[in-house]
């Protein structure tokens, strides 16, 4: 990029705090020359062409005339999505990193042994100094299914049959994955791995088609002490239906990592519920050390009109 001047662009994370705005500012600078991250309350943003956020306040992306790439600071835009205000002009990217995939599978696989090798029972004995042995689950081709096959699902797929379970990833269009992942796609196919998985882990974008699709009728079709794992978005799952599910002894536990509201509020009910294991969105944090790459990429794209990679299809939603 032309270096005799400043990049500017507008920043946004929600998080309050200054040092990460500074980290990805010096990871920028590297990639594309000096670049100044603004703030995007300030009243310099609003001279920006470039934007780089997470949940930026409502309408204030619509105050930046001249904004010609949004980059989501994360591998969902909904956040985006949700703000009718954002203009139709500027091309939004979202963030493909493998460092996030990696993250989150991790996550998914630490959840997922973790829950099948009974770690909540040892921690609650642990605490009454009771060293008594469960009879262990036996899991081989213990069938798991991943809703959302996207970089990251994929990824997640993969690792979990690499452990020697029997996995079957659904996506909203037909796909092929490679061998031994079963493929799966479509209505019919969805209530067949609701009924016939033991573990369902969710990490589809949000969508209109998947606002509330774990409702009470998926989870009365999952299987009696099937567990479900949500890295996805909070609002795909209507929460009363599953804490009902869970507490009717149909469904053993959850682990989630989103929730409709974020924080978590202090009164919601699953904070009461021991088969609820609660993570507060925190299953792939971004890398600004990894991710800068792509970022800086769109941005020297959107600089020159080149194509741009991992552009949002607004129609679709991700
Ligand atoms: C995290 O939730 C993300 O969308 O990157």
């Amino acid at each position: 990029m032309n270096a005799a001047r400043d990049v500017k662009i507008a920043y946004f994370d929600n998080s309050g705090r200054d040092d990460k705005r500074r980290w990805w500012q010096d990871c920028l600078t590297k990639r594309l020359g000096p670049c100044q991250l603004v703030p995007l309350e300030d009243s310099a943003a609003l001279a920006c062409e470039y934007a780089l956020v997470w949940y930026p306040p409502q309408g204030r992306l619509a105050q930046l005339k001249d904004l010609k790439l949004i980059v989501s600071l994360g591998q969902g835009v909904d956040h985006l999505m949700a703000d009718k205000s954002v203009p139709d002009g500027p091309s939004i990217v979202r963030l493909v990193d493998p460092d996030m995939s990696h993250a989150l599978s991790q996550w998914v696989i630490l959840n997922v042994l973790d829950y099948l090798r009974d770690g909540r029972y040892y921690r609650e004995n642990a605490q009454q100094k009771r060293f008594e042995a469960r009879d262990q689950r036996q899991t081989k081709n213990l069938p798991i299914a991943v809703y959302g096959m996207g970089a990251i699902g994929l990824v997640i797929a993969q690792r979990l049959a690499a452990l020697g379970f029997d996995v079957s990833g659904w996506s909203r269009s037909a796909r092929h994955f490679p061998e031994p992942i079963k493929s799966a796609h479509g209505k019919a196919r969805f209530d067949a791995l609701l009924a016939s998985c033991e573990i369902h882990i969710c990490i589809l974008p949000l969508t209109p088609s998947t606002t509330d699709l774990f409702d009470a009728a998926a989870f009365a079709h999952m299987k009696k002490g099937a567990y479900f794992i949500n890295g996805g978005r909070g609002k795909q799952v209507v929460e009363a239906d599953l804490l009902t599910a869970i507490r009717a002894g149909h469904l053993d536990g959850a682990c989630l990592d989103v929730f409709a509201e974020e924080p978590l509020p202090p009164q919601h009910p699953f904070w009461q519920e021991p088969a609820i294991t609660i993570w507060p969105h925190v299953a792939a944090q971004t890398n600004p050390d990894t991710a800068a790459d792509q970022v800086a990429a769109a941005i020297s794209a959107a600089a020159t009109g080149a194509p741009l990679s991992n552009l949002v299809d607004k129609s679709r939603g991700y």
